[in-house]
């Protein structure tokens, strides 16, 4: 397994759509190693979610998980998943707001407004078909990883740029504990 390096914003690859996997290549040695790449490399940069563009392979693929991160200290648990070619089929009309980061454009965070629950459509790491139902930090994390795979960043989806903060700062002046955005 291998850390990889991560593309940040103004990289290209961050603002190109990844491409779409068939059965066979899923199953490919390739892929199975690129994703366990994925995997480690989210877990070394405490990430919640990674992915492919992210460590510059331009392929629909992205892992999530959630486990007492320290990004993220107040975050449910999510164990891990792999979507491949993932698609929103439905989303809540009611959007929420929080506070995301992303591997891409470190060191900041911003407010971000999410549809409150998802279904996703995707496939597994053995290609199969899976369907996941989502709220909250769970939903939210899906949104912005499937974002990632048609060349979108959470900054694209802010609706109060002002609340764009750096890391140090953010945690200086306590705002996401200050804040309310229900
Ligand atoms: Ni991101």
């Amino acid at each position: 397994m291998a850390i990889l390096k991560a593309a940040r914003l103004g990289h290209p690859i961050i603002r190109t759509r990844a491409r779409v996997l068939t059965r066979a290549e899923i199953t490919s040695s390739e892929v199975q190693r690129l994703i366990e790449d994925m995997i480690e490399t989210m877990r070394e940069y405490d990430g919640v979610g990674l992915a492919a563009p992210q460590i510059h392979v331009p392929k629909q693929i992205a892992v999530i998980e959630v486990n007492h991160n320290p990004r993220y200290p107040k975050m449910p648990a999510v164990p891990l998943v792999v979507l491949i070619n993932p698609t929103i089929v439905k989303r809540s009309k009611k959007l929420v707001e929080d506070w995301e980061g992303c591997l891409s454009i470190p060191d900041l965070r911003g407010m971000v407004p999410r549809s409150e629950s998802v279904e996703c459509e995707a496939l597994d790491r053995g290609g199969k078909t899976i369907k996941i139902a989502a709220d909250g930090f769970f939903a939210r994390v899906i949104q912005h990883e499937c974002d990632h795979l048609q060349g979108m960043v959470y900054l694209d989806r802010m609706s109060k740029l002002r609340s764009l903060t750096h890391l140090a700062e953010f945690t200086r002046y306590g705002i996401g504990d200050q804040t309310r955005y229900d």
